[in-house]
Order: structure tokens, then C-alpha cells, then sequence
């Protein structure tokens, strides 16, 4: 990660002793700056691309919601009728569950944050990817935690051996996060017999996973794997989100996990925000149940998948050959690495004064402060622009890189 915020604000006021480990977050300075401007093609943040989202059925089902549902405006408890919506597309997903495994949230990153306080003593130990999603750094910070890192194969994800002889070893941590489906930001999916032995380490360690899975209903290839959660009822914590698929404006999000952990759960949830949003889970609700969400997710994943070809097209005919990439089966993103020795951070600034294009550095993934193996690594987002935007943007990295690669080699 970046490094620790040095500056201090100018106050009498003493802040807690975490805030002095505080480090900003590369990827969402990164991802705000270069998506404010207006003629850069910012391929950085992972945000949905709002135009396929279906606005007037959202606004039909918003005014419904004021309308006739008189408790959308008041404090409320989670919505059944929403949970029971969840409990379908948890079967897309492969899992068996009902109303009582599923705790709505405010979003994916709000499941983060109740699930750290559920399983996380102050200066316990937590388990993470070498490359993982920032949000949970985030999450986990506050509790500080000593952090155990696993290793990531870019072809096929967590590296079950080394985490399994960090196990037994004697690490004994509160969880692991991972992302199983669509890995972000490495693009890469566990296969099914990784999954098996995932959730059987999980098992015999007592080690709970969180399993995020932010991305897993926008894979682009037949018969995805199901959800780690399919495996195992007791020792995943799946966090699933409304953001990629409808839009992250709702801030709604949930967890599936076994219902003795409900109160525990509820009021962790309550400490922060009485109710989660209950016009937001009011008007999703409204929409769901007078639309057919499943032919939007699958035209959604008939577009990202477009655009995934599109970029993939395009990296093959603009990039210099020392570019190496790999196929994401979904998600919004590909992983990709320049030579060794060249650093994507100082390579994107000048990306952007060059070429006005822009992408994330993988450094702001990185787990380990002192790691350096991943600064010739960056991450591409496909999810924004449509296929010939995404193709003139791959065209102007693919000048910046062949410029930077050959003054490399002088
Ligand atoms: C892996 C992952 N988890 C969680 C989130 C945050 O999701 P939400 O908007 O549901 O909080 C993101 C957002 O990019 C993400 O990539």
C-alpha cells in the first residue's frame, strides 16, 4: 500500500492511535482524480457503467416506494420481501439458503465492516491475498490487526499450499477475505477444486472465510463455478452487492450467514445506522418485483463481456509484445504487467499528460508495505466505455507503453 499520511491535521484534538497508521488509498485518489477529467479515457475505477442501468423502471418503482409504501420513509427493519429477492439470486449463485441467513447491508464494503467487528478482536490476526481489494484494508484497519499474507498465482488465485503451511504452522486467523469469483483486481476465478479446498482448510482450521463476491454475476464464460458458500453453510460469510449489477448509488448490499449470528449481526448494523437505508431497500424491492432482474443481469453480462473482448481485442493489436495479460472469465477488470524494473506509477502520469488515458498502478493493491513485486503490474477497467471508446483509449497506452518500454532499453 501507499505510504502512512504523514500530515497531521493541525488540532488539539487527540485522534485514536490507529488514525497514525492511516495511509491514503492509492486507488481511490487515483481512481477520483483521473475520472474527473473530462477528456481522459480512465480506465481506473471499477465503477458500472450507469447508462445500462434501468432508470425508469428504478424511478416507476422510487415513486411506488414514497408512494404506497408509507414505512419506506420511517426507521425500518431489513424488508422481507427484499431478503426473499436475495434468497433467488443466491440460487443463481449455487446456494441453498432462506430469509433468515441474510442480513442486508449498506453495501458490500458495510458487510466488510460488520463482519470485521463480528470476528475481529482488537490486534488480532486476519489473513489476506498479497493483492487484494483496498476496501478491506480499510475495514480491518481500525482494529489493527496483524496482518498474515498469502500468496496469489495471477493464473490461478490464492495459493492454497502456502496458506495451508501458514495454517499449519500455527497462524490462527479470525478470517480470510478473498474474492473466489472474478478477483479484483486479478481478473482470476478458483477453480472448483480449489474452492473444495479452500472451504476444507476453512474447516478443519476453524478459520471463517469472507467471501466477497462483489463480481460473481458478471462472468462471461458457461457454467461458473457456484459460490464457496455453496460448500459450506457454517464457515463462509458470503457478502454479495446491488453495485455492479443495478447501481452503487442504493448502498445496498447483504450478508448470507448462519442465522445464530443474526443478533450479533443486527446489532453491529445498528450501531452504525439504526436501519439500513429503508427507502433505498424499499425502492430496490418495488423494482425487483415488477421487473425481470435476471434479463437484466444477463444483457449486462452480455455487454461487459463485449467490452472485456473489446479490450482484450485491442491489447492484442496496440501493445507492445513485452506486455503480458490474462483473460478475465469476469468481473471489470484485466490484470496486466509491463518488464520488470519499469513502475506502472510513474508510467500512468505520464499516461495521462501524454495520452489522457489512465489506468490503476498494482501497487495499490498490494498487501505488504514493503513489497515491490508488483510495480510493473497495472489494472484495467472495461466496464465503463463502450467497445470503439475502449478501443481508442487501449491505442493511446499502447504509444505510452512502447515509448516507456523502448527508453528503457537505451
Ligand atoms: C471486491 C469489491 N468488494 C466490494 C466493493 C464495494 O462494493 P459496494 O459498493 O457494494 O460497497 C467493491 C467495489 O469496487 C469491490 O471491487
Amino acid at each position: 500500500m501507499a505510504q502512512v499520511i504523514t500530515k497531521q491535521p493541525v488540532t488539539g484534538i487527540q485522534m485514536a492511535d490507529w488514525t497514525k497508521e492511516m495511509r491514503p488509498s492509492l486507488l481511490y485518489e487515483l481512481a477520483r482524480t483521473f475520472g474527473a477529467k473530462p477528456d481522459v479515457i480512465s480506465f481506473a475505477g471499477g465503477i458500472p457503467d450507469l447508462r445500462l442501468a434501468p432508470k425508469p423502471e428504478l424511478a416507476d418503482a422510487a415513486v411506488q416506494a414514497i408512494q404506497t409504501a408509507p414505512r419506506s420513509l420511517q426507521y425500518n427493519r431489513d424488508l422481507i420481501p427484499l431478503k426473499e429477492k436475495i434468497v433467488e439470486m443466491m440460487a443463481w449463485r449455487g446456494v441453498s439458503c432462506t430469509v433468515e441467513h441474510i442480513n442486508i447491508t449498506a453495501g458490500g464494503q458495510h458487510a466488510m465492516d460488520v463482519l470485521t467487528r463480528l470476528l475481529l478482536n482488537p490486534g488480532g490476526q486476519v489473513m489476506l491475498e498479497e493483492l487484494v481489494y483496498t476496501g478491506i484494508h480499510q475495514a480491518i484497519m481500525p482494529l489493527q490487526p496483524e496482518v498474515i499474507t498469502v500468496p496469489i498465482d495471477p493464473q490461478s488465485g490464492l495459493d492454497l499450499e502456502a496458506m495451508s503451511a501458514t495454517l499449519a504452522a500455527g497462524a490462527r486467523p479470525a478470517f480470510l477475505y478473498t474474492i473466489a469469483a472474478s478477483h479484483n483486481p486479478v481478473g482470476v476465478s478458483l477453480s472448483q477444486e480449489k474452492r473444495e479446498r479452500l472451504v476444507s482448510l476453512a474447516q478443519r482450521y476453524g478459520m471463517p472465510l469472507i467471501e466477497d463476491d462483489a463480481y460473481g454475476f458478471l462472468h462471461y464464460e458457461d457454467n461458473p463455478p457456484p459460490s464457496l458458500r455453496a460448500l459450506d453453510e457454517e464457515w463462509v460469510l458470503y457478502i454479495g452487492s446491488f453495485s455492479k449489477v443495478l447501481a452503487p448509488g442504493f448502498r445496498l448490499g447483504w450478508i448470507v450467514a448462519p442465522p445464530e449470528l443474526n443478533e450479533q449481526i443486527r446489532a453491529i448494523k445498528r450501531a452504525a445506522m439504526l436501519s439500513v437505508a429503508p427507502l433505498a431497500q424499499h425502492i430496490v424491492s418495488a423494482y425487483l418485483e415488477a421487473n425481470d432482474f435476471a434479463a437484466h443481469v444477463k444483457r449486462l453480462r452480455e455487454e461487459y463481456g463485449r467490452r472485456r473482448d473489446a479490450m482484450l481485442q485491442a491489447m492484442a493489436a496496440h501493445f507492445p509484445p513485452e506486455v503480458k495479460w490474462r483473460r478475465p472469465d469476469g468481473g471489470m477488470f484485466v490484470w496486466a504487467s509491463v518488464p520488470e524494473g519499469l513502475d506502472t506509477e510513474a508510467i500512468v502520469m505520464r499516461a495521462v499528460e501524454e495520452e489522457l488515458v489512465a489506468f490503476i498502478p498494482g501497487k495499490a493493491f498490494i498487501t505488504d508495505v514493503a513489497n515491490g513485486r508488483f510495480d510493473h503490474f497495472l489494472r484495467l477497467s472495461f466496464a465503463l466505455y463502450e467497445p470503439e471508446r475502449i478501443a481508442e483509449g487501449i491505442a493511446r497506452l499502447g504509444r505510452v507503453l512502447a515509448r516507456v518500454i523502448q527508453e528503457s532499453k537505451v
